[in-house]
């Protein structure tokens, strides 16, 4: 695996020597446009697997925001697709071998905490997992990082304060909240959403908490936003497709794209 992940980082590091990263989610792939941005897909990648979900790009570019340079990975991984959990997080783990810092993360979710409506966004401040397995199971590449990495603050305070400071200069609503991964592809059950409710959950999605583990794992920081696509299963009055979360993602998506534009020059990595 270690050799495989070099190989990737090798390759990537011919496009460039970003520090941030930034992965794109569903219907989020066209939002943040480079300067000087080279493009190649993930098919080029040595070892990177390929991405099947409808809505997804699967390509990365490296370019530059405001003088940072950075990478951009448009469209994602996900295990209901039939990728193994290693697979999911190779991406992130070759972003780490290449020298990213900070990685900004962003998805679309069912909103279940009291008051969040289809189009918000929202900060992701920790995480439930309940995807059924954990990334880092098997052997430990002490290269990437530690048996049993800390997720106390897996998602980085600072980080968050300048993504409100941002917010906040833009006139942009965040709300922020704790993010419950699923395995899908089946939305939800109602019940289920109220079990998840009780649990503390805010937002319920089918991604990105495999991606914070390893990121975490890495030592990479994490930025994750989160933006609400539909109420989940039974705040929703009605039944939920895959054409409802794609549609609100777009709408939204110039905003959050805003938003990850202005903030990226101001990370602290
Ligand atoms: N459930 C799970 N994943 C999602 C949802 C949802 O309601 N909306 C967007 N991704």
């Amino acid at each position: 695996m270690m050799e495989s992940l070099r190989s990737a980082a090798d390759f990537l590091r011919e496009l460039g020597q970003p520090e941030v990263a930034v992965v794109l989610g569903s219907g989020l792939g066209d939002v943040l446009p480079l300067e000087d941005e080279r493009v190649v897909r993930f098919t080029d990648v040595p070892g990177f697997p390929r991405p099947t979900a409808p809505g997804h790009k699967g390509e990365i570019a490296v370019g530059r925001i405001d003088g940072r340079e950075v990478l951009v990975q448009r469209g994602r991984l996900h295990y209901y697709e039939g990728y193994s959990p290693e697979e999911i997080v190779f991406p992130v783990r070759a972003y780490a071998l290449l020298g990213v810092k900070a990685l900004v993360l962003t998805n679309a979710s069912g909103g279940i905490a009291e008051g969040l409506a289809p189009g918000d966004l929202v900060l992701i401040r920790d995480h439930i997992n309940m995807l059924g397995f954990n990334p880092l199971r098997g052997p430990n590449p002490e290269e990437l990082g530690p048996r049993f990495p800390d997720m106390t603050e897996a998602y980085d305070p600072e980080l968050r304060e300048v993504a409100w400071e941002v917010a906040r200069e833009l006139g942009i609503s965040l709300r922020e909240g704790v993010y419950l991964a699923t395995m899908g592809p089946s939305y939800e059950t109602p019940s289920e959403i109220k079990a998840f409710r009780a649990l503390g959950a805010d937002l319920v999605g089918m991604s990105t908490v495999p991606e914070v583990i390893a990121a975490r794992h890495a030592g990479v920081r994490v930025l994750a936003i989160s933006c609400v696509t539909n109420l989940a299963a039974g705040i929703a009055k009605h039944p939920l497709s895959h054409e409802e979360v794609l549609g609100i993602g777009r709408k939204k998506a110039a905003e959050l794209g805003e938003l990850i534009r202005h903030l990226i020059p101001r990370l602290p990595v």
